[in-house]
């Protein structure tokens, strides 16, 4: 069989999965998977850069992934892993941290958002780093595409610069990746329902601005039909302002129809008949996610066992890869444990 080109892309297991996340990045994974050798991750011990509970990081973790394959994602096809259950991450991210110069990591529009909003004092050097384990978990998979939602295009040109100067002091290791960012036509950047002007985010206090993956009909309704839209009344697909361009860019990416489909559909329709088109087609998505989910998640063992499975396939290339990088850097190779 002809080598497939690698995927390799993954969330944070905090606070709710929404509609961005969906659209932006897990159904272009799953949409696309049988073209791909794709590794999804569960990014654990990126979630630890921001204060956290325990618990609550445990019981995301193997809720993020029953949500992976809820949305699509076949454990068969692709390879499901943990982050933190392959030391290769962690052991890569320091190597790659010493050739990252403080400065390209000074100018991520990320961390100075994060940390402007916390005492100095407070901020662990975990969300100053970030970045670079991002680094390392794409790298380590020599990855191809990396299929993300547009704020992480930052971190992927990082991610680039980072390699090609380490196969510049060390000679050609990492293949250079590439951003896979609003292919299927939409969801690049899901906007807020309550304020098309910043992003639909899993850390926003209000829960009005966006719709989890796991809200009730009721509730997707009720958040849709609150939208804010343009200051005029009708539909007019071509000229629509922030709130009714995010609303038709989301049916855009639940349903993949062209921009031409778009304008017949919607053309002419009050702001009401929109939202509520929407809303239907929003719960007709997630309902069946939503069943597969609770299918999933009474039975934790199943789960785990995909993890398992998952991170035993991702040892094979990112134990190769880390040999490789540790004899590129002068490291001794392991010694099998005796
Ligand atoms: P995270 O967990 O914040 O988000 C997961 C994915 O969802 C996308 N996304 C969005 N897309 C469209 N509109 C939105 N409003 C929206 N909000 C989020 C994100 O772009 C992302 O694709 N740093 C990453 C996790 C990560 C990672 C990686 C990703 C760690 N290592 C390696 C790819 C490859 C993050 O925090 O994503």
């Amino acid at each position: 069989m002809v080598d497939r080109p690698v995927v390799f892309s993954g969330m944070q297991p905090t606070g709710v999965l929404h509609l961005g996340n969906l659209l932006g990045a897990l159904r272009p994974w799953v949409l696309e998977q049988h073209q791909f050798q794709n590794f999804f991750c569960i990014v654990d011990l990126h979630a630890l850069s921001q204060p956290h509970d325990p618990q609550e990081l445990a019981d995301k973790t193997r809720q993020v992934a029953a949500l992976y394959i809820a949305s699509g994602i076949d454990p068969e096809v692709s390879t499901l892993l943990v982050q933190s259950h392959l030391h290769e991450h962690t052991d890569l991210a320091w190597i790659l941290g010493c050739v990252t110069p403080v400065g390209w990591l000074e100018r991520m529009t990320q961390f100075k958002d994060k940390a402007h909003r916390q005492d100095a004092e407070r901020i662990g050097t975990g969300l100053f780093t970030y970045p670079v384990l991002m680094a390392a978990d794409i790298l380590l998979y020599r990855t191809n595409f990396v299929p993300v939602g547009e704020d992480q295009r930052q971190h992927l040109e990082l991610t680039r610069n980072i390699a090609v100067r380490f196969n510049r002091l060390f000679g050609a290791t990492f293949v250079i990746p590439e951003p896979r960012i609003g292919r299927m036509g939409a969801g690049g950047r899901v906007m807020a329902l309550d304020d098309p002007e910043t992003k639909m985010s899993k850390s926003a206090e209000g829960e009005t601005g966006r719709i989890a993956l796991l809200d009730p009909p009721a509730r997707i309704r009720s958040k849709l039909m609150r939208a804010k839209t343009d200051s005029g009344s009708a539909v007019d697909v071509a000229h629509a302002g922030a709130g009714v361009a995010n609303l038709l860019d989301i049916y855009r990416g639940l349903t993949s129809c062209t921009p031409e489909q778009l304008a017949s559909e919607f053309d002419g329709d009050g702001y009401g008949k929109l939202k509520g088109k929407i809303a239907d087609a929003v719960i007709s998505t997630l309902t069946p996610i939503q069943e597969r989910y609770r299918e999933l998640m009474a039975d934790p063992t199943h789960i785990d066992a995909i993890l398992a499975k998952g991170a035993t396939r991702a040892r094979e290339v990112a134990g190769a890869t880390m040999a490789e990088v540790r004899q590129r850097v002068g490291l001794l190779p392991t010694a099998p444990l005796g």
